[in-house]
């Protein structure tokens, strides 16, 4: 089984077929994150490269992880220590990394595009970990597996994504995949943090938090991310958590059975107060954060695979 394309760069040109072949090939895949000994000879041979330009815990750690349980090198390049540094081009890296015989790039940039670049560049799979404010689409399909996990169908699912939508890559994949699915999508922040073009997707737009959770059978929180931000969007942190930051009060607006969902990493105290972050559905409760964090491995994992073509073995 293989993908239709050489690279994974974002859920907006990903066909609902695919999506959903990734999602039931990593409902499969997540059997071997159970056993005692995690580890298959699938992708023995076959080398990935994470390049990431920005900081990361789970996107790399899992993509890493999910290497290593298929017998993969994986092998990282610490930008900071890299050729980058002394001004070598994204162009020259990627001709390297090819040259050196790599299967596979993973890269994160802050420039919106860049991993569609590297795609053109050379001729060895790029999975896009994050550009910009343009897509993380590995984190839309992990989203997407967790919420299949918990809900029936996404065919008129209420989702509701809170937060700073403005810098956010991680809810432009989810708009794209969630949509797709056909799902009914809420996008709630300040005016500042809400781009008005995000109506042209389809999602509905609110600007009234306890409104856009009222009958939300998915949450999702989003980070205000500060280091994205060059300008005043906010009148202040205390406020913004006040009109925005999801609690139990506001919580119980959503349907009983709402799941709770956010990428990380998490603002404790902004946008997710404490006691909701820490009520895991693992130990009965509406959160299922680290859930995500999992699926992670089993979507990197199953991506790999799609893409390096592994042994049924
Ligand atoms: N959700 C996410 O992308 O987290 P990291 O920045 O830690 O990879």
């Amino acid at each position: 089984m293989k993908l239709k394309r050489k690279d994974v760069l974002g859920l907006r040109e990903m066909e609902r077929g695919e999506i959903e072949m990734v999602l039931d090939s990593a409902a499969r895949f997540k059997e071997i994150l159970a056993r005692p000994v995690k580890k298959v000879p699938t992708l023995r041979g076959r080398s990935m490269i994470t390049l990431f330009y920005e900081n990361s815990t789970r996107t790399r750690t899992s993509f890493e992880l999910a290497a290593k349980i298929m017998s993969a090198e994986a092998i990282n390049i610490a930008v900071a220590q890299s050729s980058s540094a002394k001004g070598e081009s994204l162009k020259d890296t990627l001709l390297t990394l090819q040259a050196l015989s790599a299967d596979c790039v993973v890269i994160r940039h802050p420039n919106a595009g860049a991993p569609h670049l590297a795609a053109r560049l050379v001729d060895i799979p790029i999975i896009n970990a994050g550009d910009g404010f343009h897509e993380h689409p590995t984190q839309g399909l992990l989203d997407l597996l967790t919420i299949r996990e918990h809900k029936s169908t996404f065919e008129g699912l209420n989702v509701t994504i809170i937060g700073d939508l403005l810098h956010s890559r991680v809810a432009r994949s989810a708009i794209w995949g969630l949509l797709k699915m056909g799902a009914n999508v809420t996008l709630c922040g300040p005016h500042t943090l809400l781009p008005p073009e995000f109506a042209a997707t389809g999602a509905r737009l609110e600007t009234n938090c306890d409104a856009a959770v009222e009958g939300a059978d998915v949450i999702m929180m989003l980070r205000l991310q500060n280091e994205r931000m060059d300008g005043v969007y906010l009148p202040g942190v205390r406020e913004y958590s006040a009109l925005y930051g999801l609690n139990a009060r506001r919580l119980a607006k959503a349907k009983p059975d709402a799941i709770v969902m956010h990428p990380g990493p998490i603002n404790r105290g902004v946008e997710i107060a404490d006691d909701v972050a820490d009520d895991e559905t693992s130990r009965g409760g509406r959160t299922v954060i680290l859930q995500q964090v999992q699926n992670g491995v089993a979507v990197r994992m199953t991506l790999l695979y799609l893409l390096l073509g592994g042994s049924e073995e």
